[in-house]
């Protein structure tokens, strides 16, 4: 049985877009894009910046390190071998938004 996590709301995400949270000592950044919310390990998998403190670019995730642009919901980077974890998310009627770390994304 997947454990959700309470994390954030929609209103954290509306102004940056992108938010860190830590999810049972996983550190998870949270991104908004077009009104669908996308949770990956906030720690990137080339040389460990946070994706959390790049930017939001046609729909993908740039690393602030090296700008490899990854995919939001799958994790994959253009152009590179590997693959960023990725977490299901779901967002309550009410905003609140949940994160699984045992589960995947059912859309990747
Ligand atoms: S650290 Fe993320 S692309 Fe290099």
């Amino acid at each position: 049985m997947s454990q959700w996590h309470c994390v954030a709301t929609l209103s954290d995400l509306r102004a940056r877009k992108k938010k860190a949270v830590d999810v049972a000592g996983t550190p998870v950044a949270l991104f908004l894009v077009k009104d669908n919310v996308y949770a990956l390990n906030d720690i990137c998998i080339h040389e460990q910046r946070q994706l959390s403190k790049g930017a939001l670019l046609f729909g993908k995730v740039i690393c602030p390190g090296h700008q490899w642009k990854f995919d939001p919901a799958t994790g994959q980077p253009d152009d590179q071998e590997g693959c960023q974890p990725t977490y299901a998310v779901k967002v309550e009627d009410d905003g609140t938004i949940h994160v699984s770390l045992d589960r995947v994304r059912e859309d990747a």
